[in-house]
């Protein structure tokens, strides 16, 4: 390729956030569009401790749309990446045409090479698709100019990506229309309306999820009459009741109905048939050890949540924090040393009183938890302005071939 070829390459990077729903998303009632049979809500996670990022480069000079991750090139044509790249060029057609015929926006006809790693292993069962997708239809957005409605586009990729488009609690209304236009994720309150708020990843088990969230789900929606009460019944009740907890700061509802509505989507897994087992016995030790910490108050201070794999997910209040962590590494100890332990916004640990030691109740298991990230609520998806951190070249290829 000639120096000239190379001025004409125009890149964007960018990156997006983990999330993880307190109201579990799980069904289809169209499984092309990707549209729900119920609403979700989630917290986004800080991107200091988790994110994707992606450079989109895109040049006349492409021959082909190319796709790496995490270091290796993937097959372009999977029909979830082509829907959001057709989406987007959609748009952006459709944004050209309307608002400014004669402007020089990136071409929609180049051919583009995508690039994206997360900060995170991928095998860590930490819904890489949503912060993946929400990455892919952010930075193809920046780089066509193309405004509005992202989150339809994202929820094509995955659906939970589309959640991950904005920051703090975000909700996805399920929609009523056929054509998906009203299915869109919505903020609730941003991160910073309820600062205390505090995630602690507990990493059960870095191997690959057994049944994956899509076929899982699948098999859920044709078998499962728990779904289908859960989706009809229960979560519309519960969306309310949880827009109202965050609004109001209340952890303790917010809390129970986090546990709730894990414990209800593992029970529509297990009345899924054949059954999927997603919990494992440290995850049910974990579930023991948040209620009994509860109990020992007799308040809600702590709540977990699973999604499609045995890993759990802590939401609990600033305050709470040093203690329950203290708590975890009693009954969970590490391996040999705490340094790699303990990943992410550090912790001052206090001292554990041997009363609540006692009436927790329960052997250690030592090693039950390879590590641990401590986090908190995030913005949504950015734009990253240094050049020298493109992961793809001037010629547009990845900078490092991991
Ligand atoms: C259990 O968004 O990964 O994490 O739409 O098929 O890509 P697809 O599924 P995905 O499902 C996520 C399921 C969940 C619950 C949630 O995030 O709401």
């Amino acid at each position: 390729m000639s120096d000239n070829d190379h001025q004409t390459i125009t890149r964007v990077t960018c990156t997006a956030p983990v999330n993880i729903a307190v109201i579990k998303y799980w069904g289809k009632r169209d499984e092309d569009l990707i549209l729900p049979i119920n609403s979700s809500l989630s917290v986004t996670l800080h991107q200091d401790q988790l994110k994707t990022t992606t450079t989109i480069a895109c040049s006349r000079s492409f021959r082909e749309d190319r796709i790496w991750l995490n270091g290796k090139e993937e097959d372009v044509s999977h029909p979830r990446l082509q829907s959001c790249l057709r989406e987007i060029r959609r748009l952006a057609r459709k944004r050209r045409n309307t608002d400014n015929p004669t402007s020089e926006v990136t071409s929609v006809s180049y051919k583009v090479h995508i690039c994206s790693e997360n900060n995170f292993p991928t095998a860590a069962g930490l819904a890489s698709s949503a912060s993946g997708y929400a990455c892919l239809v952010y930075a193809l957005s920046q780089l066509f100019g193309v405004e509005g409605e992202l989150s339809v586009v994202a929820r094509q990729g995955s659906g939970s990506a589309c959640r991950s488009l904005y920051g703090g609690f975000v909700q996805w209304k399920l929609g009523e229309r056929s054509d998906g236009k009203d299915s869109i994720a919505e903020q609730v309150e941003p991160e910073s309306y309820w600062p205390e708020v505090r995630v602690l990843i507990l990493v059960v088990s870095a191997e690959q999820k057994s049944v994956g969230s899509t076929s899982g789900m699948h098999t859920s929606v044709e078998t499962s009459h728990l779904l289908k009460c859960r989706a009809d019944v229960v979560v519309p009740g519960r969306m309310e009741q949880m827009i109202g907890a965050i609004r109001q700061r209340n952890f303790a509802v917010f809390g129970d109905l986090t546990m709730k509505d894990s414990n209800q989507f593992h029970a529509t897994c297990l009345d899924t048939y054949p059954p999927i087992f997603y919990l494992n016995d440290i995850s049910r030790k974990i579930i023991s050890l948040v209620h009994r910490y509860n109990q020992h108050y007799g308040e809600t201070r702590v709540a977990y949540t699973f999604d499609a794999g045995p890993n759990a997910v802590i939401y609990t209040l600033q305050e709470h924090l040093p203690e329950f962590l203290k708590v975890v590494l009693h009954f969970f100890p590490p391996e040999v040393n705490g340094g790699e332990f303990l990943r992410g916004l550090p912790v001052n640990l206090t001292p554990l009183s041997e009363e609540l030691k006692r009436e927790i109740k329960m052997e250690p298991t030592p090693k039950g938890i390879h590590y641990i990230i401590s986090t908190k609520a995030g913005p949504g998806p950015c734009t990253v302005d240094d050049p020298n951190l493109h992961l793809l070249d001037a010629g547009g290829l990845p900078k490092k071939n991991a």
